[in-house]
């Protein structure tokens, strides 16, 4: 670590960076695939179906998942076998223990952005969290693998807060700074949702995407001149079955219960709408209330991406007027949900032409229920 004596223990996010997969698809490929799927099954099943001894599968729409949620494509690592009717799961050669993990190698990619737009060079970064939805491993942790991968001394560890898992991350990763124990953090949110979507389940099979950001929080002592300013953090749990993945170690206990829909990601889309959102609203009026921040002259909020209603109804409720666009960008219909990393890739791409001085509002929410928000100001 770099002499402490040059430390404001004020945090900043120096940069950020951002990995998105090559390979993308649209709801119409999803759909044709998804209902090709249900065909199929239904043809199995048929006399099943006939005998009144099964219900039949219901074929998907574009239309509904347009208009429920917003999303249009999604990045994925690999598509094929995700479209393919047989499949309907990403599928890639397992990795030796001497090669880089595929976390690790998003979550790299997205954190060199990060270290060259700031200027940094590894060797001058004091930690890295890896902050993410879904770990590929218990351990080694990935944090761990990403430090080595970049060359970084210090320390790393993993930390699973799902959706919110990179505002908690940057609050994190603030606090070290403003406590003096670190000046250069790296939060890394590889996110790689296709493993734990179900794809052949019609509630939900379009809502995820694959991606990698990565945020730079540094001491301002250290920051390279652009840069913004964290005014203030904010996180807030309340424990909810509503959005829920029972997959775990102790899945082998229960052999019962293997490979069951429950065991990778199940929600009651409807109930988490009606509930977060009122709760997030609430969370970001009290924060800027507590930061003396008046929430109508925000320039920009980069909002949780999982369904664009959701961030209409929030971002009215906090500018105290209909969103534009340009007020509360939207990234999911190109990204899908992408967990953790979305409101990141907001930031990441929605941030640059913003003057010095503008003020806008980071905010993440989700499965726990878990929320989080991390106001920030342009500094030059
Ligand atoms: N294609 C066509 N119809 C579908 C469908 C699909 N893929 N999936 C569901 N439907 C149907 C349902 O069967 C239901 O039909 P019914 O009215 O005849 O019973 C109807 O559409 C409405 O379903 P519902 O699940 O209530 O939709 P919704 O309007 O709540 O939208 C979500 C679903 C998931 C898009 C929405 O609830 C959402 O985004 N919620 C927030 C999720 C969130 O933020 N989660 C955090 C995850 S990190």
């Amino acid at each position: 670590m770099t002499a402490v004596s040059s430390s404001t223990h004020r945090p900043v996010i120096s940069a950020t960076g951002l990995f998105t997969p090559e390979q993308s698809i649209t709801n119409e490929e999803l759909v044709d695939s998804f209902n090709r799927f249900v065909d199929r099954e239904n043809e199995i099943h048929a006399d099943e179906i006939a005998g009144g001894a099964r219900e039949p599968l219901t074929h998907s729409s574009v239309g509904f998942i347009e208009k429920a949620s917003g999303i249009k494509a999604r990045h994925v690592m690999t598509k094929e076998p995700v479209l393919d009717p047989q499949t309907m799961s990403p599928r890639w050669p397992e990795r030796g223990n001497d090669e880089l993990s595929l976390m690790a190698e998003i979550g790299v990619a997205a954190a060199r952005q990060a270290l060259e737009r700031a200027g940094r060079e590894p060797g001058d970064v004091d930690a890295v969290l890896c902050a993410a939805s879904n770990m590929e491993r218990p351990y080694p942790a990935m944090a761990i693998e990403i430090q080595q991968a970049l060359g970084i001394d210090g320390f790393g560890f993993d930390m699973n807060v799902a959706c919110s898992s990179a505002t908690f991350g940057i609050q994190t990763a603030a606090d070290y700074i403003r406590a003096g124990n670190a000046r250069s953090v790296l939060v890394c949110s590889p996110e790689i949702t296709s493993g734990h979507l179900n794809w052949r389940d019609r509630d939900s099979h379009f809502i995820f995407g694959d991606v990698a950001t990565a945020v730079l929080v540094e001491d301002a002592a250290i920051a390279p001149e652009a840069h913004w300013d964290i005014l203030g953090t904010k996180l807030k749990t309340v424990f909810s079955n509503n959005i829920r993945n029972n997959f775990g170690f102790l899945n082998r206990a229960s052999p019962e219960g293997e490979g069951q829909a429950d065991k990778l990601f199940v929600q009651e889309g409807r109930k988490v709408f009606k509930e977060v959102v009122p709760m997030v609203a609430e969370m970001i009026l009290e924060e800027a209330e507590r930061l003396s921040l008046d929430p109508a002259a925000l320039r920009r909020l980069w909002l949780h991406q999982a369904n664009a209603g959701m961030n209409r109804l929030i971002a009215q409720r906090v500018l105290g007027h209909e969103a534009s666009e340009d007020e509360s960008p939207t990234v999911l219909d190109t990204y899908g949900n992408t967990s953790s990393a979305g409101s990141i890739i907001a930031f990441h791409l929605h941030s640059e032409e913003l003057e010095p001085g503008d003020t806008g509002l980071i905010c993440s929410f989700g499965a726990g229920y878990s929320a989080g928000t991390v106001f920030v100001r342009k500094a030059a």
